[in-house]
């Protein structure tokens, strides 16, 4: 996982040992449960490196709602403190009809690790959409101390 500030690894679609159903599956049964009780919006997801490592998370809320931690977010620290590799793909699950994609700040904090990362999303239904993040991110904002 480690990578210097100034170069985030380029991660991208081409050593996926994992499916985009296994991703969505590892999400959607995920261990970490969310616990969402404000908004009722339950997101999981499941980030997987070059190796096939998988690493989950829920979002999780607070009474102080500017402090509720998304599952993407939450996921991104499991993984760097689990010692991932290369991140290539996440799944997002979330328990809406139709797939969700992940907010601004999650597609920042992921394209900081991984601006080419596949993106799964699903909503209960069987239908996914998969999406890179630089297509959901254009332009990332990047710390250019030369700009
Ligand atoms: N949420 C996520 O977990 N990920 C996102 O990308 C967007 C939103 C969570 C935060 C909050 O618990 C709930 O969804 C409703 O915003």
């Amino acid at each position: 996982m480690e990578s210097p500030p100034d170069t985030p690894s380029d991660s991208g679609t081409d050593s996926i040992e994992v499916s985009d159903e296994e991703l969505v599956a590892a999400a959607r049964e995920a261990a970490a449960r969310a616990y969402a009780p404000y908004s009722g919006f339950t997101v999981r997801a499941a980030l997987v490196d070059e190796s096939g490592r998988v690493f989950t998370a829920a979002n999780v809320e607070n009474s102080s709602f500017g402090l509720t931690i998304c599952a993407e977010r939450a996921a991104v620290c499991r993984a760097l403190a689990e010692g991932a590799g290369r991140l290539v793909a996440v799944a997002v699950a979330c328990n809406t009809p139709n797939p969700v994609q992940p907010c601004g700040a999650c597609r920042q904090v992921l394209a900081e690790f991984a601006p080419r990362l596949r993106v799964v999303a699903a909503g209960r239904g069987e239908d996914f959409a998969v999406v890179r993040l630089d297509e959901l991110l254009p332009g990332a904002f990047r710390l250019d101390r030369d700009a």
